[in-house]
């Protein structure tokens, strides 16, 4: 766990930052069990608020495992949770109540009449008293003693979305819709997602006595960033927790890393001044003046918190170009190296002139969203490149789309499988999960499109690899485990490659994403052929797979696009058609996944202009991955 002080100046909210989930959890959970033991032996019971959600999820794996392990018992435990989409029973495979009980009720000795989760499926008219029996029912159980919260993108705790008062209580609400679409791939749809939810309302959340609020991954960190060191305002109603007497926010490194002591960490102490903090720290003052690296002088060092940089690395001017000339070689329109170019500040090597390239995409798509036009250039330089797919994507096509298919093969005369596959679809009720025939079927069509994308990146079809990875076809959105076999058929991949670069994706996402998951199974598969002769050889790169690049001063590679290569990479992102309108929308003037990865890539382009070097069109970004167990963690 990370301390670093002078940082109570910005936080407003007790923060504590652990290396990843896990470790956090252990210690949640270690709390938590302690208050439930010192009720037990006074013969007093406990009340456990929960939330539901990916996030809660290595919390509860852990209770589990102490009430297994250690003997922890739930016997003097009543739990409310904190909400339940409306409109929805609780069969349905993504309602809480069942939820709860495939998470934490099943596997623990928690009794049934203990359990409280608000009534997603009671009649409109009856809701009102529902909510107040819920209230009224807490208050009987003596209130909360310890609240568990996940903290949604838009900042909400519960449902309590963006304009959720202080002092609401249990209710029901209107879902964002930024909150919907991050649940569409559980409902296989946005339009399937329910528009309506009971939730706790804030006061009741401020009302437990220990409040605990957890978030991991990237995609967290600005809403965890604004909760804990902006002010407290309606339209982000996790900031109300600042208000709270007892309350802890709980993090890994990503989902902490906008806060001012890692995003800034000159503001709140006397960092040790590396190259990467200097380089970090100097592109950071010329975005926020506006002006070229090359135009700052000292004063804009000194009014902006950077004396002692410039003091100890300056003059401004010799630390401009260092930093300029570090930015500048960064840039390379040869992913896979020049040959026959002096490479002493070149991101890759020369030799060998031709490489073989693994690009590993957890879903297809991952890959031309972020590397579509490094990859072209890879093909076009003649290196030996392999993309493999690492899962097969179906839980991600909507019904429609197989349909869609499944119609047009019956028409073409195609085979049973399409009436089989279109009886399926018509008899599918509300709460069915795809069979695997359907699945199988609907893995076709993403294949189907990502051969097509690959095309417009004229890599040939004998190039590409569906790996299918059991964990995948074996779960759930947000709900995966991987195994032995996901890390045996990579490692088998590899080792059958041997490749001079991998670029992968997925290292600080949530780490219920598919995309984290692919990516610890690439680590464990990797880390297993350390001794291989090959891998001393290996550059790993890794790319974004969020929807954002990296930030300019973490880029150790960065290849420039020509206006004709963005169009080619919006063809091929336009080919994974069944993914079209399914990504959650950063921005509502670009709905499409192709608008959404160039507009990134171009935007991107404009920080380098910023900075002071050559204007492109758009620039793809990657930065190096070392091994850990090498000892020389990025
Ligand atoms: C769940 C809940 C929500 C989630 C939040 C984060 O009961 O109340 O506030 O905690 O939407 O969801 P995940 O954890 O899936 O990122």
């Amino acid at each position: 766990m990370s301390d670093r002080s002078g940082q109570e100046l910005y936080e407003r909210i007790p923060v504590k930052v652990f290396d990843d989930a896990q470790a956090a959890v252990c210690e949640v959970a270690k709390e938590i069990a302690a208050a439930i033991r010192l009720r037990q032996n006074e013969d007093k019971p406990f009340v456990l608020g929960l939330a539901t959600g990916s996030t809660p999820v290595p919390l509860y794996r852990e209770l589990i495992r102490m009430h297994r392990e250690e003997g922890l018992r739930f016997a003097n435990v009543t739990t409310f949770n904190l909400d339940e989409y409306f409109g929805i029973d609780g069969r349905h495979p993504e309602s809480y109540h069942r939820f709860m009980r495939e998470q934490l009720f099943d596997h623990i000795d928690l009794p049934e009449s203990q359990i409280n989760i608000p009534q997603g499926a009671v009649a409109r008219d009856e809701v009102f008293e529902a909510c107040q029996a819920y209230e009224e029912k807490i208050l009987a159980c003596g209130g909360i003693d310890v609240q568990i919260l996940g903290i949604g993108r838009t900042g909400h705790i519960g449902f309590n979305e963006p304009g959720s008062g202080p002092s609401s209580r249990t209710r029901l609400v209107t879902l964002d819709r930024l909150t919907r679409q991050d649940a569409a791939r559980d409902f296989q749809g946005e339009h399937n997602v329910p528009r309506y939810a009971v939730t706790m309302g804030v006061e009741t959340i401020m009302d437990a006595r220990k409040v605990y609020l957890l978030a991991w991954g990237r995609s967290k960190a600005e809403v965890v960033k604004a909760a804990v060191e902006d002010a407290p305002v309606e339209s982000l109603p996790a900031s109300f927790l600042q208000e709270h007497l007892n309350v802890s926010f709980v993090l890994d490194t990503a989902s902490a890393s906008e806060l001012i002591r890692y995003k800034c960490p000159w503001l709140v102490g006397f960092p040790e001044w590396t190259p990467e903090l200097a380089r970090e720290s100097v592109t950071h003052l010329s975005l926020k003046l506006g002006k070229p690296l090359l135009k700052l002088v000292d004063k804009d060092y000194q009014e902006n918190g950077l004396s002692e940089l410039v003091t100890e690395k300056g003059p401004a001017y010799g630390l401009n170009i260092r930093v300029f000339n570090e930015v500048q070689h960064t840039i390379t329109g040869w992913p896979g190296g020049k040959p026959d170019a002096d490479d002493t500040y070149r991101p890759e090597r020369a030799l060998p002139a031709r490489k073989r390239v693994l690009v590993l995409s957890p879903e297809p798509q991952d890959d031309v969203l972020s590397m579509a036009a490094t990859l072209s250039r890879l093909v076009a330089h003649g290196h030996e490149v392999t993309v493999a797919y690492l899962t097969s994507g179906n839980l991600g096509v909507p019904d429609e789309e197989a349909n869609w298919a499944a119609d047009l093969m019956q028409e073409a005369g195609g085979a049973s499988i399409a009436s089989e596959v279109l009886d399926e679809l018509d008899a599918k009720g509300a709460f069915s999960e795809d069979s695997e025939k359907l699945r199988r079927f609907k893995s076709y069509i993403r294949r189907n499109e990502a051969r097509a994308s690959l095309e417009m990146c004229s890599l040939p079809k004998g190039c590409i690899r569906f790996l299918d990875l059991p964990f995948y076809e074996n779960g759930r959105y947000r709900r995966f485990e991987t195994g032995e076999s996901d890390v045996a058929a990579t490692r088998t991949l590899l080792q059958e490659i041997r490749p001079h670069q991998v670029f992968v994706t997925g290292e600080a996402a949530d780490p219920s994403s598919v995309q984290a998951k692919c990516f610890s199974v690439f680590e464990d598969a990797i880390r297993g052929l350390s001794v291989e002769p090959w891998i001393d050889d290996c550059y790993v790169w890794l790319y974004r797979s969020d929807g954002r690049e990296w930030e300019i001063h973490q880029v150790e590679m960065s290849v420039p696009c020509s206006p004709d290569e963005v169009k080619a990479k919006a063809q091929a992102i336009y080919q994974h058609r069944s993914q079209r309108s399914q990504l959650p929308v950063m921005n509502p003037e670009q709905s499409e996944a192709w608008e959404q990865a160039i507009e990134c890539n171009r935007e991107t382009a404009a920080l380098y202009d910023r900075l002071g070097l050559a204007e492109y069109e758009a620039i793809e970004c990657f930065v190096r991955w070392k091994m850990p167990s090498k000892g020389i963690e990025k």
